[in-house]
């Protein structure tokens, strides 16, 4: 190996690119900004945009710029932490979750899933952990807010088992909740965090084992003999410790704390750091590319138009995979089959941008983007190869859309299709009436952009009419009058990729269809069609 190789290998190896999914209210946003402020990227609270704002959105395009804040023009925020490199992507959520939202997960290598302890396993929670679940990548459980009221600790775990389908590993395990929360308790370091109130430095103290009886002067007799219950059920009937289920994403190791009160969110990262994964295989279409191969390889997997108003521009994001970036590097985009110069490479910080110079596996870097880009591009300095498409996932809303002035249909037509390359919107055909488009959405606020933008930037005006469906599905091909389905509930199209899509108004259409049509396999997206 030369030096260089050398250099990129413990460049990546220090690599952290994680993202954190919760429903929204979980604690993400105050989550985020304990993180930074241990890792010295803030130095108070508040950087991150509050809530407030980020809810009231318009239907003004640059309104919804300026109010998303740190959601939209952060993407992804990166903080140097006990000498490793960590890299946190943003997942948009509330009334921004999108198709973005799935697709910046898989330039993840790990997540945290943020669970509040009241509240349990919350339905966007579900939907992002299922697309974890399908790249199997590890998942390391924050439960929050365990300074108020919540739920008992050995339910939550049995709800991650029967609604999430996987095992749980605590690594810490609380005492008390609410206005009786005492602490939490490391079970491997034997390290108990004791909790003296939200505005007070938790007290931390190295104790020789459970049964200490340092912990009964500390939590009382009965506090300290049910945590010692506690943890004894869990070594004896609870899951072992075991780091390859966990790196397969099938063993979650959970911790306990309060981020609004920074408790036990410093413990969470000194053991995150050591255990998450660096830089994670990619697979191309006809292999694999390891972090440590060189030369530099790398995907698109979002693109931000507009992101700030005085540039007026678009940005796409590409996670890098192997090899170092270097600014002004000439590479292969392998898709349009042409040379191209990087540049122009930014990083984001809040609203600051940053020239990148160099950059190294699991980093993220933000290129200028005159329009030569499409979600799950390729871009490689070395040999011509594709890295696998990047899956699309069930649209939860859908519009049939025509274009109000027909002399303005070509326009219309071209906007619509880059819009679709961007992954602003799904765009579909009906299967019998291709001239027929419906396009999809993840989140609502989708569709308000998609017609500004047509208006704005191709000078078309949409007319959209909103379709009673909730759910795509994806089928291998078939012959589409073989399938038993009712019209009413039911819509086939096809993608851009022509995939066969069904198009369901609720659950009962789709298990009725599940079930008529034993022969065909719906699948909740395009993932290895
Ligand atoms: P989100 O990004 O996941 O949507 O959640 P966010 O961090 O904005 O937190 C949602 C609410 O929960 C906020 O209160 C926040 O202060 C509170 N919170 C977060 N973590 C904890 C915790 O550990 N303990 C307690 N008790 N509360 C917590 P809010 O009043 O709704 O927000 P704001 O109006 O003060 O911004």
């Amino acid at each position: 190996m030369t030096e260089s190789d050398n250099h990129i290998v413990a460049e990546a190896n220090r690599r952290r690119t994680f993202a954190i999914i919760s429903h929204p209210d979980a604690g993400k946003t105050t989550l985020t900004e304990a993180l930074l402020l241990l890792g010295g990227a803030i130095r108070e609270a508040g950087l991150v945009k509050g809530k407030q704002s980020r809810r009231a959105a318009t239907s003004d395009w640059m309104e919804i710029e300026r109010q998303r804040g740190i959601s939209v023009t952060s993407t992804v925020l990166q903080f140097p932490y006990q000498g490793r490199h960590l890299n946190i992507l943003d997942t948009p959520g509330h009334e921004d979750f999108s198709d973005d939202t799935y697709r910046t997960l898989t330039a993840a290598d790990s997540v945290v899933m943020l669970i509040d302890a009241a509240k349990g396993v919350e339905p966007q929670t579900i939907k992002l952990f299922q697309v974890c679940r399908l790249r199997q990548i590890p998942i390391y459980t924050f439960i929050n807010k365990m300074d108020r009221e919540s739920r008992d600790p050995l339910d939550l775990l049995k709800e991650l088992e029967d609604v999430l389908g996987i095992r749980s590993y605590p690594m810490t395990w609380p005492v008390g909740a609410g206005g009786d929360f005492q602490g939490v308790y490391h079970r491997q370091r034997q390290v108990f965090e004791h909790f003296r109130g939200r505005q007070e430095e938790a007290e931390v103290l190295q104790v020789s084992g459970v049964d200490d009886a340092r912990l009964s002067d500390i939590l009382g007799a009965a506090a300290a003999e049910k945590l010692l219950e506690d943890v004894e059920l869990l070594d004896v009937a609870g899951e072992a410790f075991d780091l390859d289920r966990i790196n397969r994403g099938d063993l979650t190791p959970v911790f306990f704390g309060s981020a609004l009160a920074h408790f036990g969110v410093q413990s969470f990262l000194n053991d995150f750091v050591q255990l998450a994964p660096n830089p994670t295989p990619r697979k191309r279409l006809d292999g694999t590319v390891m972090p440590t191969d060189a030369p530099f390889s790398g995907f698109i997997f979002k693109i931000q138009a507009n992101m700030n108003p005085a540039h007026r521009d678009r940005v796409a994001f590409l996670r890098i995979c192997s090899g170092k970036f270097e600014r002004g590097m000439s590479v292969h985009h392998v898709r349009l089959n042409r040379p191209l110069n990087l540049s122009q490479s930014q990083q984001f910080f809040a609203q600051d941008r940053t020239t990148v110079e160099e950059a190294f596996p699991g980093d993220i870097v933000g290129l200028h983007d005159p329009g030569l880009f499409q979600i799950g591009d390729t871009l490689s300095a070395g040999e011509k190869f594709q890295f696998e498409p990047l899956p699309q996932f069930s649209p939860e809303h859908f519009a049939r859309v025509t274009a109000a002035d027909t002399l303005k249909h070509k326009q219309f037509q071209k906007g619509l299709q880059q819009l679709s390359e961007e992954g602003a919107i799904q765009l579909f055909r009906m299967a019998n009436r291709t001239e027929d488009l419906i396009i999809g959405v993840v989140g609502r606020l989708q569709f308000e952009v998609f017609e500004h933008r047509l208006r704005a930037e191709y000078g078309a005006e949409p007319v959209l009419s909103h379709l009673p469906y909730k759910y795509a599905r994806w089928l291998a091909e078939t012959p589409v009058d073989a399938l038993n389905y009712d019209h009413a509930s039911c819509m086939i199209v096809r993608d851009q990729q022509q995939h066969l899509v069904m198009l369901f108004s609720d659950d009962f259409a789709l298990r009725w269809v599940s079930e008529k049509n034993p022969q065909v396999r719906l699948y909740e997206t395009s993932y290895g069609l």
